[in-house]
């Protein structure tokens, strides 16, 4: 089997064992959100229901945290991670008057690849422990490392669990580049746990409304249809089976979802892949979550949800997503923010940062 390897590549992951002696108590919850959308109580939850939760925090973190009660519990995993790009992605942020910048999340790695490599292999490693036997996971990258992603999910989850390799192609992306072709693609790889996993069939619009012929089955054999004269019998189709090659837009700053987050994927690429591989009550799961949008879609398709991210400006940008969204169709699902509350992150809270009104926007 072919194996990538890099330097100081090594299988950090402790024993399960010790992720339970160390990990179980590591993360709490500091904010419940109940029925009434905005009732705030700073508590540990011990209570034995669900209820859909957004952590703060370093995701490796969270993963020997949830280890311990939700191995293999996973239906779903999507994960948008930072790509290698090379640049720190930087946001403006408006408070009143006040407008000041801060970095949305960092991607520049001084260029070193065996780290970025290390990262992810770390955290694809506890996945594959968290997924369901039935599950799927989606990995999104582009043309700075989705090679090395694909070498390091074979190795983790076995060449034999590629499902499929989605390329998501935005038109409407300025791309320069004097000697390249414009790039206008990113790269979902999908994998699963076994070979019984959900897999939702979709079918979308076609471009233009296709005449095809009718088929029928005679005794196990697929025929064409006829008239009583003998004639092939036709019928207009306007949708087709959903293929591998996804054509749809980058979000723009004209549109009502946008955020500000400088790279917020498009609610109708995670309503795809949210459907394709889920069914309603299912847990879903991203760990790099950014400003949300998976979980918004997975709160709108009814599924169970756990989201976190490192950034107090992605927590913000969800928390409150998510609330918006609840307000509008007036249905509020109870869901939890749960972090280790260091001294620094206990001072953002007891800012009120997470309830102030500010505009975010991306730094050009
Ligand atoms: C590409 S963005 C995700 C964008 C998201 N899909 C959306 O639609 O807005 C990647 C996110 O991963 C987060 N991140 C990077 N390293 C992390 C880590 N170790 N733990 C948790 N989050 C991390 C960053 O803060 C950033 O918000």
């Amino acid at each position: 089997m072919v194996k990538l390897i890099w330097e100081n590549k090594k299988n950090n992951t402790p024993k399960l064992e010790d992720i339970k002696k160390f990990h179980s108590n590591f993360f709490k919850s500091f904010e419940h959100l109940t029925h009434t959308g905005n009732t705030r109580r700073r508590t540990t939850n011990n209570s034995t229901f669900w209820m859909n939760k957004l952590f703060w925090g370093d995701n490796l973190e969270v993963l020997y945290f949830l280890l311990n009660n939700l191995k293999e519990k996973i239906d779903l995993i999507y994960i948008d991670p930072p790509f290698f790009s090379g640049t720190n992605y930087q946001i403006k942020i408006k408070e009143n008057d006040k407008i000041y910048e801060s970095i949305a999340y960092y991607d520049h790695w001084n260029r070193d690849l065996d780290s970025y490599l290390q990262m992810l292999y770390e955290r694809i490693t506890i996945f594959k422990l968290m997924l369901a036997e039935t599950g799927l996971i989606f990995i999104h990258s582009d043309w700075h490392a989705n090679h090395y992603i694909r070498l390091i999910l074979d190795e983790i989850f076995g060449e034999k669990r590629f499902v499929n390799n989605i390329i998501w192609y935005y038109y409407n992306k300025y791309s320069a580049g004097k000697k390249t072709l414009p790039r206008a693609h990113d790269t979902i790889l999908v994998y699963s746990n076994s070979n019984n996993f959900t897999f939702n069939q979709i079918r979308i619009p076609r471009e233009k409304p296709r005449k095809q012929l009718m088929r029928e089955m005679v005794s196990g054999v697929l025929k064409n249809v006829k008239d009583k004269d003998g004639h092939v019998k036709y019928r207009i189709v306007t949708d087709k089976k959903m293929d591998d090659v996804w054509k749809i837009p980058c979000m723009q700053p004209a549109s009502k979802e946008w955020t500000g987050f400088p790279t917020q994927k498009h609610h109708k690429l995670l309503e795809r892949i949210i459907q394709l591989g889920s069914n309603e009550g299912d847990l879903v799961a991203d760990f790099f979550c950014g400003s949300g949008t998976s979980l918004i879609v997975a709160e709108k398709l009814k599924r169970r949800w756990i989201g976190c991210d490192i950034s107090e400006y992605s927590i913000y940008l969800t928390r409150n997503r998510i609330l918006d969204y609840q307000k509008r169709i007036q249905n509020y699902n109870p869901f939890e923010i749960l972090t280790n509350l260091s001294e620094t992150r206990s001072k953002i809270v007891d800012s009120g940062f997470f309830e102030k009104k500010f505009s975010i926007t991306r730094k050009k």
